[in-house]
């Protein structure tokens, strides 16, 4: 093996294929690996699937260097690596809290028996706590390779940032259970740790613990500036200001403090609920039963945006348009798992309104998982003839937009801001009822 170890990312999905296309940008050789031939064919040939600031050019750009390549052979991979990060999505299992470990299972089983010796399997899936050490067992059981070992080394990258939050990471965490791990690791990130970048070297427990410890932190801060915000409902109070207010104590600090919506996504709501599970199968639910009141806060506000909603025009969706204005989980995202901005969309559909929705990404998605909404082709053409516009991804088109030019589309003048994040002034100053949640 040269300085420069050769990767494969087993997985190209949000997180695999940035991974894969990163660690190319950053001069590795590396090899991306899936199942879905689909997805290895538009890999290769320079189209990422899904919608991610920055990242078509930089496949396209890695893929003329030589230095990125997709299969979706195992035997391939296990020839070609020295280094195997573990990408495969974790989701929540039907039906149940719990993580469903079935791709990272699969992937790892596929792997194993075409290892080559010396080679470093890393874990980077967000996992419960145990995963590592079991799969290490599994490893030295099962693989015919000489001195293969594992590492845990968990991801931390936004959606909409993927590209920035990979290559300058605000730190790396290495799960390692030897010096030589580590020194592989360090081999792999060297780019990254010369920038420089904090690594925490740790036990895999810790490594696991510490990516859903992350997301749990990061609901947490959501779901109280969101519990703020319905006691500013019950006194008058402007959640916004609150929020601007605690956030010049930097203790506190001001990211994650948006009220509004709350949280989506692939990641947030499955984790905690993953992490809760793995709680109670270890005997520890008490010390995470607070993260099922972050989960109630969090659905919460959903039940409460289609309230206000309703009340608006006049307490029943019955014969009325609603236009909604995102559909998914967030911005620069066309992620739509668990998206607040769809499930609220569904829900008024479902009790009587004629919902047409317009996003600017999620679109293709957003019409497989709910083809009894209706679609429009932008902002303007969702809101016709609507008696209330409901903002629920605040994307900049729409932050941006002028009252003016849906005034005139609109059947009633009425916009609910689930994302606090339009300016209540103008859109009064333009004859609109504005609402919004956690402000009078
Ligand atoms: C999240 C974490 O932020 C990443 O660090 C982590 O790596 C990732 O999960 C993961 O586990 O893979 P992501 O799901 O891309 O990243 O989205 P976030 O930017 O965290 O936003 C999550 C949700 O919270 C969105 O629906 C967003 O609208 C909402 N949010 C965020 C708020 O409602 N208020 C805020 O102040 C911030």
């Amino acid at each position: 093996m040269s300085d420069r170890p050769r990767l494969t990312v087993i997985g190209t999905g949000y997180l695999g294929a940035t991974h894969a296309v990163c660690m190319a940008e950053l001069g590795f050789d590396v090899l991306g690996v899936d199942v879905v031939e689909q997805k290895v064919a538009a890999l290769q040939s320079g189209q990422v699937p899904f919608f991610e600031p920055g990242l078509p050019e930089l496949l396209r750009k890695n893929l003329d260097t030589g230095r990125l390549s997709f299969t979706t052979s195992f035997e391939e991979a296990g020839a070609f690596g020295d280094v195997h990060f573990l990408c495969v999505g974790t989701p929540q299992k039907k039906g149940e809290m719990a993580a469903d470990m079935t791709y990272v299972d699969a992937a790892f089983r596929s792997l194993v028996p075409h290892l080559r010796d010396g080679a470093l399997v890393v874990g980077k899936s967000t996992v419960p706590a145990g995963t590592a050490e079991r799969l290490a067992a599994e490893l030295e059981r099962t693989a015919t390779a000489r001195d293969v070992e594992l590492a845990w080394n968990p991801e931390f990258l936004r959606e909409g940032f993927a590209v920035e939050d990979t290559l300058t990471p605000d730190r790396l965490v290495f799960g390692v259970r030897s010096e030589r791990a580590e020194a592989l690791l360090r081999a792999a990130f060297q780019p990254v740790l010369d920038l420089p970048t904090p690594v925490v070297v740790t036990d895999f427990a810790t490594a696991q613990l510490v990516k859903v410890a992350a997301n749990a932190f990061l609901a947490t801060k959501i779901s109280f500036i969101n519990a703020m915000a319905e006691v500013c409902e019950v006194t008058g109070g402007d959640v916004k200001k609150l929020s601007e207010a605690l956030s010049h104590d930097t203790r506190i600090g001001g990211r994650f403090l948006h009220a509004g919506l709350g949280f989506g996504g692939g990641c947030l709501p499955k984790d905690i609920r993953a992490f809760m599970a793995r709680a109670g199968e270890l005997g520890v639910d008490q010390a995470l039963s607070f993260l099922r009141e972050v989960d109630a806060i969090n659905l919460r506000r959903r039940a409460r945006m289609v309230d206000l909603a309703r009340e608006l025009i006049g307490g029943n969706f019955d014969g009325k348009r609603i236009g909604v204005l995102g559909a998914a989980f967030k911005p620069n995202s066309d992620d739509i798992r668990d998206s607040p901005a769809l499930d609220v969309a569904a829900t008024v559909q479902q009790q009587g309104g004629a919902v047409t929705v317009y996003d600017p990404q999620a679109m293709e998605n957003a019409r497989r998982v709910h083809p009894e909404l209706s679609y429009a082709d932008n902002a303007v053409e969702a809101a016709r003839g609507a008696d209330v516009v409901l903002h629920l991804t605040e994307w900049a088109e729409f932050r941006q937009m002028d009252p003016a030019h849906l005034e005139s589309v609109v059947a009633v003048k009425n916009i609910v801001d689930g994302r606090n994040a339009l300016d209540p002034q103008l859109w009064r100053d333009h004859g609109w009822t504005y609402r919004a949640l956690g402000r009078p």
